[in-house]
């Protein structure tokens, strides 16, 4: 089997890619400015933003069993203060460059699953304030999980994550008061972790469902 691991350089792709060798996964790894720290079979580069570049990334991808979509930006800002220019860096790379990579991966797959990465900010509006970009974008990528799945079933299925908040260099500028905020909020008084989320992707490559959203919090988020 083989798989393609958009953003195999980040804190959950690098967890997720080392998840997919470790049960007999070969792993494309894609990335960016980074290498894939986990052993991958193939590395791929393409900024995201450009779909061009997307394109070209998949001239060396013969054969798909499965896609990750990993890959992702997040900047929290003043609704006053959001340009035009971060709106536009956020979605690109959140939202079209997800459907814009699963347009090529398709072609290379006879049957195939495909596992976006969404998050809790395009679940609730708790964690929605101060970056609606980002919220807009994971929730987009549910909206697009779904219209997938009912025209790619039944060879292809798809299916995302939404992960409550995981401590990674994305979060890194998170302020302390919304992490405690998010802590004291949750049941379970501990945040979700990248190997729960590699857990999530290898459970999803394990059932037949489509079109779903595995919510992961600790409880913070109930649906
Ligand atoms: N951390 C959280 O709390 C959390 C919660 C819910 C959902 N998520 C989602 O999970 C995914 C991974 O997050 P993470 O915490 O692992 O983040 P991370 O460690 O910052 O990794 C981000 C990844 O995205 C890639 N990337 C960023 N901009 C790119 C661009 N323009 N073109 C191509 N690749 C680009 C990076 O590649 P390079 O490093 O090679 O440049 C890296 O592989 C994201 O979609 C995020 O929204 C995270």
């Amino acid at each position: 089997m083989i798989a393609l691991v958009v953003g195999s350089s980040g804190a959950i792709g690098t967890v997720v890619t080392k998840k997919l060798f470790d049960n007999n996964v070969e792993v494309i790894g894609h990335c960016f400015k980074n290498s894939p720290t986990s052993p991958v079979r193939l590395v791929v580069r393409a900024n995201l933003s450009k779909v061009k570049e997307i394109r070209n990334m998949f001239r060396c991808i013969d054969h798909l069993d499965f896609l990750v979509n990993c890959a992702g930006v997040l900047e929290s800002l003043e609704v006053e203060n959001l340009t035009e220019e971060e709106w536009d860096c956020v979605l690109d790379v959140n939202l079209k460059a997800t459907f814009f990579v699963i347009q090529e991966a398709i072609k290379k797959m006879t049957t195939g699953k495909i596992i976006s990465i969404s998050s809790v900010a395009g679940l609730s509006t708790e964690t929605a304030s101060r970056h609606p970009h980002y919220a807009a974008s994971k929730m987009g990528i549910i909206g697009l999980t779904r219209s997938l799945a009912r025209e790619l079933g039944p060879k292809i299925q798809v299916n995302c994550i939404a992960p409550d908040f995981i401590e990674t260099n994305l979060t890194k500028g998170t302020p302390s008061e919304t992490k405690d905020k998010v802590f004291d909020r949750t049941p379970l008084k501990r945040f979700i972790t990248p190997e729960e989320v590699a857990e999530a992707v290898m459970f999803l490559l394990r059932v037949n469902i489509t079109g779903q959203v595995i919510c992961l919090s600790g409880g913070r988020l109930m649906y």
